[in-house]
């Protein structure tokens, strides 16, 4: 299995647009030790050819490019340069379905820019495709292509992935619930409904070891410390360093809690809390632009380094 990062941010990016904190001033100016970084999305294969897309983000057409191109250059595609090949149509896809962990603005915005695909298989809970037809953006998409929705169970069973077609993707899913809370836009009743924010783990059809992705959460429950195996390669919600972090920088009163994301540091962070986790590699993701991880040498980033965790950047490459 490969896992590729097509972006490592949370909403906003880094820089984001409006941003002139620390992080984003010396991203913007190309400073050495805080790389840019685009918002959260991975894409996950079997076999380096037939991808699947994790989260849709706002940035999805320059990640596509970049992951279009790192295809073509292992010669996997039908229409890569290298072989000599004409592609069997000029238009085909590099995913062959979309999987969405929650209904987030930064996770979904990109299906927009799908639409000239002619059609979709995405994987979502019942609540994710609820919200996501309730704000109107399944709505305005089901115009440009034809919507395949494919609902993600929460009790525990294995998802086989598969194309258009039916065809195995030779990807298996397990989701479980997290701690975290519906998009602000939602208008629900006031209870949190199941399945707005999921973690997923992936694995190779038969294979042992997988991928733990849980790019937001507020918490770290049994749910999340009992689907990491050993071998397991673990990419985690590392939005927010400090629970206060934004107030801290004068930009929103809003706790990381508030906002469904647990702390990376402090006593009960989830650097703390996973310290004994059996992952055999494990990355911070759904950085923040105002996360201190972020820039190589701060105190944070030696934190999470000397705890064996990295800070993943787009274009991270996982081998499972
Ligand atoms: C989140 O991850 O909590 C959301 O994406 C925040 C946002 O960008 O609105
Ligand atoms: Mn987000
Ligand atoms: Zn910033």
């Amino acid at each position: 299995m490969k896992i590729r990062v097509l972006g490592a941010a949370a909403g906003g990016g880094l820089p984001q647009w409006n941003c002139h904190c620390r992080n984003c001033s010396d991203a913007r100016r190309g400073a050495a030790g805080v790389l840019p970084r685009t918002q959260s999305s991975i894409a996950v294969s079997s076999d380096g050819r037939r991808w699947v897309l994790f989260n849709a983000s706002p940035d999805l057409r320059s990640q596509t490019e970049s992951l279009t191109r790192s295809v073509s250059r292992s010669g996997t595609d039908p229409g890569s340069a290298g072989t000599g090949v004409p592609p069997a149509t000029p238009r085909a896809s590099v995913f062959d379905a979309v999987f969405l962990t929650d209904a987030e603005i930064d996770h979904t915005a990109g299906l927009l820019l799908l639409r000239e695909g002619g059609w979709l298989v995405l994987y979502a809970t019942a609540f994710v495709h609820g919200a996501l037809r309730q704000n109107g953006l399944l709505r305005t998409l089901a115009a440009y292509l034809q919507i395949d929705w494919r609902e993600v169970p929460l009790d525990g069973a294995a998802l086989e992935l598969r194309d258009r077609a039916g065809d195995r993707l030779g990807l298996e899913v397990t989701a479980f619930a997290v701690a975290g809370d519906p998009p602000l836009y939602h208008q629900g009743n006031g209870t949190s409904p199941a399945g707005h924010t999921i973690g997923v783990r992936v694995t190779g059809a038969n294979e042992a070891a997988g991928l733990v992705y849980v790019p937001g959460t507020g918490d770290v429950d049994d749910a999340l410390l009992s689907s990491v195996g050993a071998g397991d390669m673990l990419l985690l919600d590392g939005t927010f360093w400090a629970d206060d972090e934004l107030a801290g920088m004068g930009i929103s009163q809003r706790r990381a809690l508030d906002m469904g994301h647990l702390p990376i540091g402090g006593p009960n962070g989830s650097l703390t809390r996973l310290r004994d986790i059996s992952a055999s590699r494990r990355a911070y993701i759904h950085l923040n632009n105002t996360n201190p991880v972020l820039r190589e040498g701060s105190p944070e980033r030696r934190a999470v380094e000397a705890a064996g965790w990295e800070v993943a950047y787009d274009g991270m490459e996982l081998d499972v």
